[in-house]
């Protein structure tokens, strides 16, 4: 039976290192970190999330606002928003929630948010950055399963690390991040052929596909660190991951659960890179 990585607990722990650090800032600097939460429509998975966010910046001091537009709004209205809190001092990070609605083009929004409070990463400086080999501010969801694999204290160097699911949020940044942890990285994906045979080869398997249970036993070495990014809302209204935990739990030698894995530490990565940005705008 595979070791149950506590994602709330290493994410708690590092909700209390941004609090203290930002308690410093605030003292030294006279700086308190400053977040900026954009939601256009009201998609309830979107409104959950853009809750929770708020909830953890009061929890560890720092200033939260949000925004919301209708889900009709137009992409200029957004654009105006985000030129608004460019230019604000007391922000240091905006985050527009994705997805967006269709009308609207994700990379122009994205492109439009100052590369500095930029703290999802998902500018193309920042990616730009990554792919260089010398990061700014890193995607959220792929800088915490870095944070959870390091702080239950497994090693990445040398592993062999196979991501399921090749996103611009998750799969493509993990990939760049794991290699600049010196793992050997492979992406598969939905076109990719003979993908078990692929999987089997991981010691470290992230599944990032929105496909419930989707990794069964058989997909996976005995040993491996299995690391699940899936969150899918099943009929009967339960959570599922897109591992089936039961089965690959019995194989694995470390998994994370859903929920209670990856999910707070995409939120406690947030509050770092908004503290990162912070402590950048008082130099
Ligand atoms: N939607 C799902 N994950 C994310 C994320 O990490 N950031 C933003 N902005 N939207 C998301």
């Amino acid at each position: 039976m595979a070791f149950i990585i506590d994602g709330n607990k290493i994410a708690a722990d590092i909700r209390k290192e941004v609090k203290t650090q930002a308690m410093e800032l605030k003292e030294k600097e006279g700086v308190v970190p400053g977040l900026a939460v954009v939601l256009v429509g009201e998609a309830p998975a979107s409104l959950v999330y853009v809750k929770r966010k708020g909830i953890a910046c009061a929890e560890v001091g720092f200033l939260s606002r949000e925004y919301r537009l209708p889900s009709d709004a137009k992409e200029k209205d957004l654009l105006e928003v985000i030129a608004g809190l460019n230019s604000e001092k007391e922000i240091h990070g905006i985050l527009v929630q994705l997805p967006l609605p269709i009308h609207i083009n994700p990379d122009t929004i994205i492109e439009a948010i100052d590369f500095r409070k930029d703290v999802d990463g998902f500018h193309p400086y920042n990616m730009g950055r990554l792919l260089a080999g010398n990061p700014a501010h890193v995607a959220c969801t792929p800088k915490g399963i870095v944070e959870l694999i390091k702080r239950s204290g497994i090693t990445i160097e040398g592993k062999e690390a196979v991501i399921v699911g090749r996103s611009n949020i998750v799969g493509k940044p993990l990939a760049l991040l794991l290699l600049a942890h010196h793992a050997t990285v492979t992406v598969c994906h939905t076109r990719t052929i003979h993908l078990s045979e692929i999987t089997k080869r991981a010691d470290i398997l992230v599944a990032a596909v929105g496909k419930p249970e989707m990794i069964k036993a058989d997909m996976v070495k005995a040993g491996a660190v299995v690391i699940d990014v899936g969150v899918n809302r099943l009929d009967d209204g339960r959570l599922a991951g897109d591992v089936d935990f039961t089965e690959v739990a019995e194989k694995a030698s470390y998994i994370t659960p859903v929920p209670g894995g990856v999910g707070p530490m995409t939120i406690a990565m947030l509050l770092k890179n908004t503290l990162d940005a912070a402590r950048l705008s008082a130099k």
